[in-house]
C-alpha cells in the first residue's frame, strides 16, 4: 500500500505519499517535480538518472526511494549556490563544451562530482574508467574528460 517517504533532497526534506516500490528516480521526477535526473534507461545502464546518496553516487532508477530515507540526496538542481553561482564542476563543463544534446549531462556531472570526491581522477585513463558507466550518445566523451580533470584543480 501506499505510505509515506520522507526524502531529504539539496538540504530539505520532503515527503511523498507512495508505494514502497517507487523508485528514487521516480520518486524526484514525477513526485518532487526534480526533472533533472534523466530517465535514459530505466534499467542501470546509461547513467543519465546519477544523483549523489551520503556523496557516493548511485543510479537513481535502480535505487528505492525508501532505501534514501534518511540520507543526504544531491541532485543537478541542489549544485549551484543561491543567487545562481555555479558548482565547480557545472562551470568545467560549460567552459570545456562537456555537452551536446545536454540529456546526460546531469548525470555526467554528478557523477564527475563523486570521481574526484572519491579520488578517481588521476588521469585522463583513470577518469574515462570511472565515468565509463555514464553514456553520451553525442559522444561528448574528450571534453567530459577534460572538464573533470578541470573542476579536480
Ligand atoms: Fe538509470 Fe539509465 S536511467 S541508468
Amino acid at each position: 500500500g501506499v505510505s509515506t517517504i520522507s526524502l531529504k533532497v539539496n538540504g530539505t526534506v520532503r515527503s511523498i505519499r507512495a508505494e514502497p516500490r517507487v523508485t528514487l528516480l521516480d520518486a524526484l521526477r514525477e513526485y518532487l517535480d526534480l526533472t533533472g535526473s534523466k530517465k535514459g534507461c530505466d534499467h542501470g545502464q546509461c547513467g543519465a538518472c546519477t544523483v549523489l546518496v551520503d556523496g557516493r553516487r548511485v543510479n537513481s532508477c535502480l535505487t528505492l526511494a525508501v532505501m534514501s530515507q534518511g540520507k543526504e540526496i544531491t541532485t543537478i538542481e541542489g549544485l549551484a549556490k543561491e543567487g545562481g553561482e555555479l558548482h565547480p564542476m557545472q562551470a568545467a563543463f560549460l567552459k570545456h563544451d562537456g555537452f551536446q544534446c545536454g540529456y546526460c549531462t546531469p548525470g555526467q556531472i554528478l557523477s564527475g562530482i563523486a570521481c574526484v570526491q572519491e579520488g578517481h581522477a588521476g588521469s585522463e585513463a583513470e577518469v574515462r574508467e570511472w565515468m565509463s558507466g555514464n553514456l553520451c550518445r553525442c559522444s561528448a566523451y574528450p571534453n567530459i574528460t577534460a572538464a573533470i580533470l578541470e573542476a579536480k584543480g
